[in-house]
């Protein structure tokens, strides 16, 4: 059948407002929008100003209302603890009604910052969902973020609340995430007045007296008194939540979703895009820390009445390289999203795909692919090994959902190799050189948007328009600067190559070598540094240190490369994947002074590089080319 995404998309060129108009009859409104969009509100428009709305209500309780109360919302796997837990749609709205009760008896309602700082447990998504139940802004940091990138969130979002657990469960260790949170408010000049923690059977934590709420009792004593919350109407404008991400400094960035667009955006995605229909089981092998958690694990399959599959473990090595078709199978998924890095992880300890045919996967249809570039190697080895399409789709955590993809449901598009395919509707997609001028299709350049940008994507950074203008706006005025260089070639697709700032993708996780460069430069022995991004075989890519160190230090530099690791993860965390400090005499600088982090790079990753023309000494290419040969890098 022939795919209707070019009818759609013109569609949607001809006109935006009434395409949205459309998607928006999807979702329950309190009260209607006055208009679809308002180019003259905010920092480029707003959707759907004037609706109220809730996404609770949406996600939760409008299911329960229309015949799916006894239909599973949520699974809840855990691979580590060997547990399974399901709660239907009535279940999932008794937790998130009694947790947003426990929440509003402590004051919080809308417009307070709440803090969800938890592993991969049921608890994480009600916590979500009871704050959009209150119209309480949720902030989610992932759990390997160590305790000053927390302290920053505190900082930044000021939150009333920290919703937390004892410990998260990883392959080879329990991490105690209280001892975390408690080093974070002490280091934060803001203090939350209240922490509701779970406490977990693998680790209990102190409590904080006067502070800290039991979770499983302030819960028990809210559904015994049939405590009851109805869903808060808010603005479609106002934000539902703040997801902070890398980046060019160690400032994260606080990404603003809105409750209105977001749902719009999301709800039409899950049918359209992926193929899904309400009632299937749907499973995003990713955290709820990131982007794809709060769209793909959390929002999108319950705003579309789906059963969505919440898992703790890893690919591998949970207990082996089967859990994924063992999950897949268990609970009926038709299709799983995650990230290339997790298959490429499975393919290293099951090259050809033995643990597959152990496992009834007739219900899976799909396997969506997105977070970092998909290699073709692995896409194809999942073709071959699953029988069914590999679809590769890229976004950002500033859009929210996917900005380009091959969209299922409107029917498949042929598929290419190294693409992750063509923009939704929403998105005009543009490839600009440097001087902000558009190439001919073929070229590599600058991936940008042009405003305004569709629903779900960000309105500004929270607490901070104008950064909001410099990192997305100004350099190409009337786009959105994406910083992924690419290439749209004659048939609309878009093959993205690299980014064009200091970000690099560490097994899907989006870090700053800024970020890294400054915990570095706090060491003592330390002059000056560079991290950079090396291709590795598993994660994509690792980050490395390059240290030069201050005149006269003769201490032992093994130790001192020791140390500069544990530094960082101490201070951003083991998410980080920081394992490899290489000292150095020099770093390699333009005349002007930039270092040539590029050039660095292409010499560890072995790739061709040409000496830049304006470099201050080139001896000093030769020396670090050199100093990476000892290390076994670039050889
Ligand atoms: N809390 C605390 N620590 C965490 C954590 C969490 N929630 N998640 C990860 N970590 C730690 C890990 O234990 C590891 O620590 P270590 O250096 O002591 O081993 C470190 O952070 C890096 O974790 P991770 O990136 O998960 O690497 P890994 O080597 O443990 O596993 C993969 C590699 C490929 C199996 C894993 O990254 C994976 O499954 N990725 C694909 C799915 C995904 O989550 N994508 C994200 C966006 S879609
Ligand atoms: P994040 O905000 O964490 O989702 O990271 C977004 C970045 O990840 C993008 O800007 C890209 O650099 C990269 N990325 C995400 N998906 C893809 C994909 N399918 N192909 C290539 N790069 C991707």
């Amino acid at each position: 059948m022939a795919s209707r995404y070019h009818q759609v998309y013109a569609g949607w060129k001809r006109d935006s407002d009434a395409f949205w108009a459309e998607a928006a009859g999807d979702i329950d409104w309190f009260t209607p929008f006055d208009k679809v969009f308002d180019a003259d509100a905010g920092v480029y428009g707003r959707w759907f100003p004037g609706a109220t709305c809730n996404t609770c209500y949406n996600a939760v309780d409008r299911h329960v209302a229309s015949g799916r109360a006894d239909q599973l919302a949520l699974i809840h796997d855990s691979a580590i603890a060997g547990t399974v837990r399901t709660f239907t749609y009535a279940e999932l709205k008794r937790e998130v009604v009694a947790l947003a009760s426990v929440m509003k008896n402590q004051g919080i309602g809308k417009g307070d910052r709440v803090i969800i700082y938890m592993p991969m447990i049921a608890e994480a998504t009600f916590a979500m969902l009871a704050c959009a139940r209150l119209g309480a802004i949720h902030s989610v940091v992932f759990g390997g973020f160590a305790a000053r990138e927390l302290a920053t969130r505190i900082e930044d979002a000021q939150p009333k609340a920290v919703i937390s657990a004892s410990c998260g469960l990883e392959p080879n260790r329990t991490i105690a995430y209280k001892p975390l949170l408690d080093e974070a408010i002490e280091l934060a000049r803001h203090k939350p007045e209240r922490c509701i923690v779970v406490q977990r059977e693998q680790l209990a934590c102190d409590m904080t007296e006067g502070r800290d709420i039991d979770y499983a009792d302030a819960v028990a004593r809210e559904k015994a008194a049939g405590a009851n919350v109805d869903c808060v109407p808010v603005a479609s404008t106002d934000p539902l939540y703040v997801l902070y991400t890398s980046g060019t400094t160690g400032q994260p960035k606080g990404v603003i979703r809105d409750n209105g667009g977001h749902m719009v955006r999301l709800k039409w995605s899950m049918y359209n895009e992926f193929g899904i229909e309400p009632g299937e089981v749907f499973w995003a092998a990713s955290d709820v820390g990131w982007v794809v958690g709060h769209s793909y694990i959390v929002y999108a399959p319950l705003l579309h009445g789906c059963t969505t599959v919440m898992f703790e473990g890893k690919p591998v090595g949970t207990p082996d390289a089967g859990t994924f078709w063992r999950v897949i199978e268990q609970h009926g998924v038709v299709a799983l999203f995650t990230a290339p890095t997790a298959f490429r992880a499975i393919k290293g300890q099951d090259p050809k795909g033995e643990f597959v045919p152990k496992y009834d996967l007739s219900k899976f249809r799909t396997l969506f692919l997105a977070g970092e570039r998909a290699d073709p190697e692995t896409i194809k080895w999942a073709e071959q090994r699953l029988g069914v399409p590999v679809i590769d789709h890229w976004w950002q955590t500033e859009t929210g959902a996917p900005i380009t993809h091959n969209p299922v449901g409107l029917g498949l598009l042929p598929l290419k190799y190294g693409s992750p395919g063509v923009p939704m509707p929403g998105y005009d997609i543009r490839i600009l050189n440097d001087a902000g001028h558009e190439v001919p299709n073929g070229t590599l350049g600058n991936v940008v948007l042009k405003l305004p940008l569709p629903p779900a994507c960000l309105p500004t950074l929270w607490n901070a328009d104008k950064r909001f203008h410099q990192a997305y706006l100004d350099e190409f005025p009337g786009y959105y600067k994406t910083a992924d260089a690419g290439i749209l070639d004659d048939d609309g697709y878009l093959f993205v190559m690299a980014r064009t700032d200091d970000i690099i993708n560490v097994a899907g996780h989006r870090l700053s070598t800024g970020a890294m460069e400054e915990v570095l430069a706090e060491h003592p022995d330390v002059a000056e540094c560079a991290v950079i991004g090396i291709a590795d075989a598993m994660k994509g890519q690792t980050p490395l240190g390059l240290v030069v160190l201050n005149a006269g230090v003769t201490r032992d530099l093994a130790a001192i490369e020791k140390e500069a690791i544990a530094l960082v993860r101490d201070r951003i965390g083991p998410v980080a994947a920081f394992k490899t400090v290489v000292t150095i005499k020099r770093l390699p600088k333009t005349r002007s002074g930039k270092v040539l982090r590029g050039t660095m790079q292409k010499i560890a990753d072995k790739e061709e590089w040409k000496m830049p023309a304006t470099i201050d000494d080139p001896a000093i290419l030769d020396e670090i080319t050199e100093a990476l040969k000892a290390r076994g890098i670039g050889v």
